[in-house]
């Protein structure tokens, strides 16, 4: 069974299962792969922001993260595992943030993706986000930054 739920104390250490298959997947999706502490501690709770991990039972198969900066949420991380993918649990992981960031002051919620990452540009486009600018080789390979962008629903519960 899957599910998707915030990451919580104690946080995963690098040799745990989780922190091992965190590490996995940022070294499997990232150009410059974080390590486990700086992952977690730029959307860590105390500076306004949240990890999310999905699981196929126990086992991490993807996570996302985001941070709250002023009346937006920015998007840090948004990764399934290879094998685990067109699933739902991308989508899972991007209705979690948007219910996440509903809960703070955001008004919108905001990322940068890769112009030619079609999965995620299928993903985004689905769940209704828009395209809202680009910058001009903005990666070091020198391919463009799509941004990102949907109003967040006014949730009303407060934080
Ligand atoms: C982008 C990513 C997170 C999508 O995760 P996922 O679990 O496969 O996505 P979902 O199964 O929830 O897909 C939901 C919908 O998005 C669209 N979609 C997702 N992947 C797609 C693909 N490869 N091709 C076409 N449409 C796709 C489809 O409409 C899909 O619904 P469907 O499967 O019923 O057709 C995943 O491909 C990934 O981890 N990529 C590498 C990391 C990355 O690029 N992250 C984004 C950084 S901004």
């Amino acid at each position: 069974m899957t599910s998707v739920a915030a990451l919580t104390a104690p946080l995963p250490t690098d040799v745990s299962p989780d922190g091992v298959a965190l590490l996995a997947l940022e070294r499997a999706t990232q150009d410059r792969p974080l390590g486990l502490v700086a992952l977690l501690a730029e959307a860590a709770p105390d500076v306004d922001g949240v990890v999310l991990v999905a699981r196929d039972e126990d086992a991490v198969v993807g996570m996302a993260s985001a941070r709250l900066l002023g009346s937006e949420a920015h998007v840090i991380r948004l990764a399934v595992e290879g094998a685990h993918r067109r699933r739902g649990l991308g989508r899972a992981l991007l209705d979690g943030l948007v219910a996440w960031a509903s809960r703070t002051d955001a008004r919108a919620l905001v990322l940068e993706v890769r112009a030619g990452n079609d999965p995620a540009l299928a993903l985004y486009a689905v769940a209704g986000l828009v395209v809202d600018g680009r910058r001009p080789r903005y990666y070091p390979d020198g391919e463009d930054a799509l941004l990102l962008r949907c109003p967040i629903p006014v949730d009303g519960g407060g934080r």
